[in-house]
């Protein structure tokens, strides 16, 4: 019913949105991850589709019901998921980069689960860092003259306004959204600062639902006619 009433803003449009942790192996059966619930994204997948548009879902590993209407690609790490998403960009007018991606991933993966050896001794894990994955995205469909429109995260646990401006553009992304308050990771509500070259757009604490479906407007005024 909220579908069929909901104006269709983002008809027309192929929506793209990244959703979730990655999750770095270790060893078969160990791994790097984050707390991302992917509510948030899967969210935005939602009010996307209810908006009109049609909407791809690339997501972590989560435990989360896919969207009725959305069609869902899963990924594990970052690699991977950047493989995903830059195929998937290509025929896409909108992405919305709300993953948590790893910023750092083991060295190697160890084929066989790693052991104790007896002795005490601990292992040493060396990182190399994961590309920006919505970078990467942005300023290749610059380079291609692809019309794309970039919405970007940010999780800053201090200095929100000036973490997500600085961040805004060294992403080379027109909208970046910050989220409020430290503890938004797995809760059902949250607030949000829109972050543009215009300015800031406050969108106050509601349901995830609720604001996917604010951002899902704010998107939709932005995009060029
Ligand atoms: N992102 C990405 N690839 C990465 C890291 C982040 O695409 N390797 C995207 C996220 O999906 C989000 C945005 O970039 O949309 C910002 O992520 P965030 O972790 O806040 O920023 P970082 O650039 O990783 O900087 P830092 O974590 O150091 O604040
Ligand atoms: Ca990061």
């Amino acid at each position: 019913l909220v579908r069929f009433f909901t104006p269709k803003v983002l008809a027309g449009q192929q929506v793209l949105v990244s959703a979730g942790p990655t999750y770095e192996a270790i060893d078969p059966v160990r791994g790097l991850t984050n707390l991302s619930s992917g509510k948030m994204g899967f969210a935005i997948a939602r009010a996307a589709h209810e908006a009109g548009a049609h909407v791809t879902l690339v997501a972590g590993p989560v435990s989360l019901p896919t969207p009725r209407g959305v069609g869902r690609i899963n990924v594990k790490s970052a690699m991977n998921m950047q493989k995903t998403l830059n195929v998937l960009s290509q025929t896409a007018t909108v992405f919305i980069s709300a993953a948590a991606v790893a910023d750092w991933r083991p060295v190697e993966s160890a084929n066989e689960k790693i052991k104790k050896d007896g002795s005490g001794r601990v292992p040493t894990l060396s990182f190399v860092e994961n590309p920006d994955i919505l970078a990467g995205i942005a300023s290749g469909a610059r380079a291609q003259n692809h019309q794309l429109f970039c919405v970007g995260f940010a999780a800053e646990s201090h200095d929100l306004l000036a973490n997500a401006q600085a961040k805004r553009e060294r992403k080379g992304v027109p909208l970046l959204v910050g989220n409020i308050g430290p503890d938004t990771f797995g809760q059902d509500d949250n607030a949000l600062l829109l972050v543009d070259a215009q300015g800031t757009t406050d969108l106050p604490k509601a349901s995830k639902l609720q604001l996917a479906r604010q951002l899902v407007a704010e998107i939709a005024r932005r995009l060029p006619t």
